[in-house]
C-alpha cells in the first residue's frame, strides 16, 4: 500500500499529563475507507489519542498524517477544515433548538450568509436560495441518519441515544473524510446501541468516510470494524482483524478479562474452545426493555453478588475493563 492508501497515519505519538504518560509512542495506520475499532481499558489513552490526532493536545514528537497531509503542527480548526471530523465522549448540544435547527447551525460554516448571521440560521428564515439549499441538506442528513421522527423536536426532549445520533449528524454535516468517534454508544439504551452498528455502516456506505471508532460495546465494535487496534497504558499492543485481536491473549488479559460471558460477547476463543461469535443484533437477549432514556444494563448487574462471577463482581466495585466491556 502507498501512503495515500491510508487515511490516518500515526507515528511515534506520545502525550503526557504531568507525570502520567497517557499515550506512549503509539504507531498505527488506518486504511482509507475502513472502519477501525479502537479498544482498551478505561484510562488506556484512547481519548487522548483522539485529542492528539485532532490537535486538541500537543504531542511530544511524532507525526499525524491525514489523507497524505502532515497535520502534526496544524490547529484543530485547520485539521477540521481539511476533512477531519470528531465526535466527543460527552456530546454537547443546545437543548432549546430543534433537531432541524441544530443541523442547520451545523451547516453554517458552508453557508456564507449564515456565517455572518447565525441568528437567521436559528430562526430558520427561508428567504434565499442559499438557505433553501441548506434546508435540502438538512433534509438529506435527517434522512441518512433516520432522524425524520425527531425533526421538529427539541434536543432536550430526546433520549440520550437520539441526542448522540444528532451529534453524529452534526459532525457529518461538515462532510468529513475521516471521522473519529469517541464511544458513540455511551449512555445509550440497549436497543439504541443495537441500532448504532447498522447506522455507522450506512453512513460509511453513503459517504465513503474512514472511521476510527472508540467503543466499549464489543458486539458493536467487532460487528462493524474491518480491523481493531488494542491500546493498553498508552501503547498499541495489537492491530489486526477483529477476531484475531479479540482472541489474542494479551488483549484478553488486558481488556476482556476472565469473565467468560464478556469474552464470548467479543467473539473470542477461550480455553481452546470457540465461544459464540459477536451476537447477531436481533438475537441479543431482551430480558429488560429499557426506557428510552435509561442507560443500558449489563446482564451481570442483574445477578446477585453470590452468583456473580469473580471478574464481574470486581468490576462492579471499580470501573474495570471487564465491567465496561460487559455493558
Ligand atoms: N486532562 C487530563 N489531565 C490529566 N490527566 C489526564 C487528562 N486526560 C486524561 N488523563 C489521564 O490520561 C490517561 C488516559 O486517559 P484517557 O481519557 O485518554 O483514557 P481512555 O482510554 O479514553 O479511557 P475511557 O475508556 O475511560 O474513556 C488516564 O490516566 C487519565 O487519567
Ligand atoms: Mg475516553
Amino acid at each position: 500500500m502507498s501512503t495515500t492508501d491510508y487515511a490516518i497515519e500515526v507515528t511515534d505519538i506520545s502525550v503526557s499529563y504531568g507525570g502520567v504518560r497517557a499515550v506512549d509512542e503509539a504507531t498505527f495506520k488506518v486504511p482509507s475507507g475502513a472502519i477501525v475499532g479502537f479498544i482498551g481499558p478505561n484510562g488506556a489513552g484512547k481519548t487522548t489519542m483522539f485529542d492528539a490526532i485532532s490537535g486538541f493536545v500537543s504531542a511530544e514528537g511524532g507525526r499525524v498524517v491525514i489523507n497524505g497531509t502532515d497535520m502534526t503542527n496544524m490547529s484543530p480548526t485547520e485539521r477540521a477544515r481539511r476533512g477531519l471530523g470528531r465526535s466527543f465522549q460527552d456530546a454537547r448540544l443546545f437543548g432549546s433548538l430543534t433537531v432541524a435547527e441544530t443541523l442547520a447551525c451545523a451547516f453554517e460554516r458552508h453557508t456564507k450568509r449564515w456565517g455572518s448571521d447565525p441568528v437567521s440560521a436559528m430562526l430558520w428564515f427561508p428567504v434565499r436560495k442559499q438557505e433553501r439549499s441548506v434546508h435540502a441538506r438538512v433534509d438529506e442528513i435527517i434522512d441518512l441518519m433516520g432522524l425524520g421522527a425527531f425533526r421538529d423536536k427539541f434536543v432536550n426532549e430526546l433520549s440520550t441515544g437520539s441526542r448522540r445520533v444528532v451529534d453524529l449528524a452534526c459532525v457529518m454535516a461538515h462532510e468529513p473524510s475521516v471521522l473519529l468517534l469517541d464511544e458513540p454508544s455511551s449512555g445509550m439504551a440497549q436497543r439504541e446501541t443495537e441500532a448504532m452498528g447498522p447506522l455507522l455502516l450506512k453512513v460509511k456506505d453513503a459517504t465513503g468516510c474512514t472511521m476510527l471508532l472508540i467503543e466499549h460495546d464489543m458486539p458493536l465494535v467487532t460487528g462493524v470494524s474491518d480491523e481493531l487496534i488494542a491500546l493498553e497504558t498508552g501503547r498499541v499492543i495489537m492491530q489486526g482483524k477483529p477476531q484475531d485481536v479479540t482472541n489474542d491473549p494479551r488483549v484478553v488479559e488486558a481488556y476482556l478479562g476472565t469473565d467468560e460471558r464478556v469474552v464470548a460477547r467479543s467473539g473470542a476463543i477461550s480455553n481452546g474452545r470457540r465461544k459464540r461469535k459477536a451476537p447477531v443484533r436481533t438475537a441479543k437477549p431482551k430480558a429488560v426493555k429499557p426506557k428510552a432514556t435509561a442507560k443500558k444494563k449489563a446482564p451481570a448487574r442483574k445477578k446477585t453478588t453470590a452468583t456473580r462471577k469473580p471478574a464481574a463482581a470486581a468490576a462492579k466495585k471499580k470501573k474495570t475493563p471487564a465491567r465496561r466491556a460487559a455493558r
